[in-house]
């Protein structure tokens, strides 16, 4: 049974909140990211959210093909702008805002296979594909695709019959995907608020790093590397590069400069 979704309402309760202020929800696309790519490329206001109850190019990572059944589960996208320092937490807030939304919406407890999938009992229900467009060394957009099973039996679809599940069957009962995706929403906003505000902290401390571009001499214990550093990596290691031009990541030491 399929279940329009009511989006005006969802935007009413988040109209304060970073994202889902803006739902465009279509009843069949290609694939939600395209006209969330679409809509990015022309601007749309950070949060806008892509929606549809069908798709008929779904895909998901590695250039696989998304399947689902019309009306019965969640396929959507979100625009946002963030900064290059925010990327490598996108994944991680975008697979925490789903886990924890399916957590309060159904009381099911599941898990994450890395990086992203979201399992019950060994069997994937849902999957999250990133995709960045970036210009001059900086991020113009990134959008974040959600496909989840919510009411639809993968039991029908040879392809994800054995690996796949989905929350009605596992729940033995038809849940409301409107209700997850406003939870899902919810959570992201927060999460994202939050990963702003980290890489805002960050980006501080890399733009005031003088030792970037130097040549240095790292010393620790006995141990001593020597090169040019070139960059920090997003756990804040120094990347050094040798005069042989390989690359070494260090986590510590001290650091003294070579002129
Ligand atoms: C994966 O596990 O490979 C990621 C799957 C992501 C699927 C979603 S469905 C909504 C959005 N539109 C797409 O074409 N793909 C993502």
């Amino acid at each position: 049974m399929s279940v329009q979704l009511s989006v005006e309402a969802i935007q009413s309760r988040l109209s304060s909140a970073s994202i889902g202020h803006r739902i465009l929800y279509l009843p069949s696309v290609n694939s939600t990211m395209d006209v969330a790519r679409r809509e990015a490329e022309q601007g749309a206001p950070e949060g806008t959210v892509v929606v549809a109850d069908e798709q008929t190019a779904g895909r998901g990572r590695f250039g696989r093909h998304w399947v689902s059944g019309s009306g019965q589960n969640l396929l959507f996208s979100v625009v946002l702008y963030p900064e290059q320092t925010a990327l490598a937490g996108l994944n991680i807030i975008a697979s925490v805002a789903a886990l924890t939304a399916i957590q309060r919406t159904t009381a099911l407890s599941p898990t994450l296979k890395w990086p992203n999938d979201i399992l019950i009992a060994g069997k994937k229900m849902s999957g999250i594909l990133i995709e960045t467009a970036v210009q001059d060394g900086g991020v113009r957009y990134a959008v974040l695709g959600f496909g989840i099973n919510v009411n639809f039996d993968p039991s029908q679809t040879p392809e994800i019959a054995e690996s796949g599940t989905s929350l009605s069957k596992e729940l033995g009962k038809q849940v409301s995907r409107e209700a997850l995706l406003e939870a899902i929403l919810e959570e992201l906003s927060t999460l994202y608020e939050r990963l702003k505000a980290w890489a805002t902290v960050r980006h501080r401390w890399e733009a005031s790093l003088e030792t970037l571009g130097s040549h240095v001499r790292v010393q620790w214990g006995d141990q001593v590397e020597e090169g040019v550093a070139e960059a920090v990596d997003p756990d804040g290691n120094l990347l050094l590069r040798r005069s042989d031009g390989t690359v070494v990541t260090l986590s510590g030491g001290d650091v003294a400069s070579q002129g």
